[in-house]
Protein backbone atom coordinates (compact mmCIF):
# COMPACT_ATOMS: atom_id res chain seq x y z
CA UNK A 1 0.00 0.00 0.00
CA UNK A 2 2.66 2.21 0.86
CA UNK A 3 4.45 1.47 -2.07
CA UNK A 4 1.69 2.43 -4.18
CA UNK A 5 1.17 5.53 -2.46
CA UNK A 6 5.03 6.06 -3.55
CA UNK A 7 4.45 5.50 -6.79
CA UNK A 8 1.18 7.51 -6.60
CA UNK A 9 3.50 10.46 -5.05
CA UNK A 10 5.91 10.05 -7.80
CA UNK A 11 3.73 10.20 -10.09
CA UNK A 12 2.04 13.23 -9.13
CA UNK A 13 5.34 15.04 -9.02
CA UNK A 14 6.45 14.16 -12.49
CA UNK A 15 4.68 16.63 -14.34
CA UNK A 16 5.11 19.31 -11.62
CA UNK A 17 8.83 19.19 -12.49
CA UNK A 18 8.43 18.53 -16.63
CA UNK A 19 6.70 22.32 -15.88
CA UNK A 20 9.31 23.84 -14.45
CA UNK A 21 11.82 22.30 -16.74
CA UNK A 22 9.76 23.99 -19.31
CA UNK A 23 9.78 27.28 -17.28
CA UNK A 24 13.69 27.30 -16.85
CA UNK A 25 14.19 26.25 -20.68
CA UNK A 26 11.93 29.91 -21.43
CA UNK A 27 13.85 31.88 -18.76
CA UNK A 28 17.20 30.88 -20.34
CA UNK A 29 15.96 31.05 -23.75
CA UNK A 30 15.30 34.82 -23.11
CA UNK A 31 17.52 35.86 -21.30
CA UNK A 32 20.32 34.52 -24.26
CA UNK A 33 18.23 37.00 -26.69
CA UNK A 34 19.33 40.01 -24.46
CA UNK A 35 22.63 40.79 -26.15
CA UNK A 36 21.00 40.45 -29.21
CA UNK A 37 18.31 43.04 -28.34
CA UNK A 38 20.84 44.87 -26.67
CA UNK A 39 22.89 45.51 -30.29
CA UNK A 40 19.60 45.63 -32.55
CA UNK A 41 18.28 48.43 -30.68
CA UNK A 42 21.47 50.38 -30.21
CA UNK A 43 21.69 49.84 -34.37
CA UNK A 44 18.33 50.89 -34.40
CA UNK A 45 19.78 54.29 -32.31
CA UNK A 46 23.00 54.83 -33.68
CA UNK A 47 21.96 57.88 -35.77
CA UNK A 48 20.36 59.50 -33.15
CA UNK A 49 23.34 58.69 -31.26
CA UNK A 50 25.54 60.33 -33.96
CA UNK A 51 23.31 63.63 -33.93
CA UNK A 52 25.23 65.04 -30.58
CA UNK A 53 28.49 63.95 -31.33
CA UNK A 54 28.87 65.49 -35.58
CA UNK A 55 30.50 68.50 -35.22
CA UNK A 56 33.77 67.80 -37.82
CA UNK A 57 36.70 68.61 -39.99
CA UNK A 58 35.10 69.75 -43.43
CA UNK A 59 37.22 69.98 -46.29
CA UNK A 60 36.91 74.11 -47.48
CA UNK A 61 40.08 74.77 -50.18
CA UNK A 62 42.91 74.21 -51.63
CA UNK A 63 46.07 75.80 -49.59
CA UNK A 64 47.46 75.89 -53.07
CA UNK A 65 44.58 77.84 -54.28
CA UNK A 66 44.22 80.30 -51.41
CA UNK A 67 46.09 83.80 -51.83
CA UNK A 68 48.75 84.39 -49.36
CA UNK A 69 47.88 87.95 -49.25
CA UNK A 70 45.98 88.05 -46.14
CA UNK A 71 42.68 89.35 -47.39
CA UNK A 72 40.04 87.17 -46.43
CA UNK A 73 37.76 84.93 -49.04
CA UNK A 74 34.48 83.38 -48.40
CA UNK A 75 33.94 79.22 -48.67
CA UNK A 76 30.05 78.43 -48.42
CA UNK A 77 30.39 74.82 -46.73
CA UNK A 78 28.63 71.76 -47.09
CA UNK A 79 28.27 68.42 -45.45
CA UNK A 80 26.62 64.78 -45.04
CA UNK A 81 23.77 65.12 -42.69
CA UNK A 82 22.02 62.79 -41.00
CA UNK A 83 18.55 63.62 -40.05
CA UNK A 84 17.16 59.92 -38.33
CA UNK A 85 17.66 57.48 -40.55
CA UNK A 86 18.37 59.08 -43.77
CA UNK A 87 21.10 60.82 -45.09
CA UNK A 88 20.82 63.83 -47.37
CA UNK A 89 25.13 65.04 -48.90
CA UNK A 90 25.99 67.79 -49.65
CA UNK A 91 23.85 69.86 -47.96
CA UNK A 92 24.71 74.12 -46.92
CA UNK A 93 25.54 74.16 -43.66
CA UNK A 94 27.02 77.32 -43.29
CA UNK A 95 29.80 79.76 -44.61
CA UNK A 96 33.62 81.33 -43.34
CA UNK A 97 35.79 83.39 -44.11
CA UNK A 98 39.57 82.10 -44.91
CA UNK A 99 42.13 84.24 -44.43
CA UNK A 100 46.11 83.13 -45.23
CA UNK A 101 49.31 84.62 -44.07
CA UNK A 102 52.35 82.69 -45.81
CA UNK A 103 51.77 79.49 -44.52
CA UNK A 104 49.34 80.35 -41.62
CA UNK A 105 45.34 79.82 -42.16
CA UNK A 106 42.81 81.20 -39.88
CA UNK A 107 38.86 80.50 -40.23
CA UNK A 108 35.79 83.06 -39.16
CA UNK A 109 32.13 81.72 -39.09
CA UNK A 110 30.45 84.63 -41.17
CA UNK A 111 28.07 84.73 -38.69
CA UNK A 112 27.50 87.92 -36.79
CA UNK A 113 28.07 87.26 -32.62
CA UNK A 114 25.21 90.17 -32.29
CA UNK A 115 22.47 89.11 -34.16
CA UNK A 116 23.16 86.62 -36.28
CA UNK A 117 23.16 88.22 -39.70
CA UNK A 118 26.06 87.34 -42.31
CA UNK A 119 28.92 90.40 -42.00
CA UNK A 120 30.13 91.61 -44.95
CA UNK A 121 33.89 92.25 -46.00
CA UNK A 122 34.03 96.37 -46.27
CA UNK A 123 34.38 97.36 -50.17
CA UNK A 124 38.11 98.18 -49.22
CA UNK A 125 38.58 94.97 -47.91
CA UNK A 126 40.30 96.34 -44.99
CA UNK A 127 37.39 94.97 -42.33
CA UNK A 128 34.75 93.65 -41.45
CA UNK A 129 31.20 95.62 -41.38
CA UNK A 130 28.12 93.71 -40.66
CA UNK A 131 24.95 95.31 -42.15
CA UNK A 132 22.56 94.77 -39.89
CA UNK A 133 23.41 96.89 -36.52
CA UNK A 134 27.00 97.83 -38.14
CA UNK A 135 29.29 96.18 -36.21
CA UNK A 136 32.88 96.34 -37.19
CA UNK A 137 35.38 93.74 -37.54
CA UNK A 138 39.11 93.89 -37.78
CA UNK A 139 40.55 91.01 -40.80
CA UNK A 140 41.22 88.86 -37.64
CA UNK A 141 37.68 88.76 -36.29
CA UNK A 142 38.28 90.80 -33.29
CA UNK A 143 35.95 94.12 -32.68
CA UNK A 144 37.25 97.38 -34.32
CA UNK A 145 35.04 99.88 -33.20
CA UNK A 146 34.15 100.37 -29.24
CA UNK A 147 30.47 101.61 -30.61
CA UNK A 148 29.89 97.86 -31.98
CA UNK A 149 26.67 96.37 -30.46
CA UNK A 150 28.54 92.47 -31.28
CA UNK A 151 29.24 91.01 -27.54
CA UNK A 152 32.02 89.10 -28.92
CA UNK A 153 34.81 89.16 -31.63
CA UNK A 154 33.95 86.86 -34.72
CA UNK A 155 33.98 83.11 -34.22
CA UNK A 156 36.87 81.74 -34.80
CA UNK A 157 37.46 78.38 -36.01
CA UNK A 158 39.86 75.42 -35.54
CA UNK A 159 41.91 75.13 -38.98
CA UNK A 160 43.84 71.97 -39.93
CA UNK A 161 46.15 72.10 -43.36
CA UNK A 162 46.49 69.11 -44.41
CA UNK A 163 49.10 68.98 -46.88
CA UNK A 164 47.51 71.02 -49.82
CA UNK A 165 43.90 70.53 -47.76
CA UNK A 166 42.33 72.90 -45.51
CA UNK A 167 39.90 71.68 -43.05
CA UNK A 168 37.94 73.57 -41.16
CA UNK A 169 36.28 72.28 -38.14
CA UNK A 170 32.51 74.12 -38.42
CA UNK A 171 30.70 75.33 -35.77
CA UNK A 172 27.79 77.94 -35.14
CA UNK A 173 27.62 79.71 -31.85
CA UNK A 174 24.93 81.41 -29.74
CA UNK A 175 24.68 85.19 -30.82
CA UNK A 176 23.71 87.91 -28.23
CA UNK A 177 26.54 86.05 -25.61
CA UNK A 178 30.17 87.30 -24.32
CA UNK A 179 31.18 83.49 -24.72
CA UNK A 180 30.94 81.31 -27.31
CA UNK A 181 28.40 79.07 -26.33
CA UNK A 182 28.22 75.66 -28.94
CA UNK A 183 24.89 75.46 -30.60
S1 LIG B 1 23.68 91.32 -36.34
FE1 LIG B 1 25.61 92.15 -36.78
S2 LIG B 1 25.60 94.04 -35.77
FE2 LIG B 1 23.68 93.18 -35.28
Amino acid sequence: MSEGSRQDTEGALEPRRSFLMAIGAIVMGGLATVPALGAAVTALLDPLRRRGSDRQMVQVARLSSLPSDGVPRRFTLEDDRVDGWATYTDVPIGAVYLRRVDDQVTALNVVCPHAGCFVGLAPDRSRFACPCHKSSFALDGSIDDPSSPSPRDMDALEVEVRGDEVWVKFQNFLPGREDKTPV
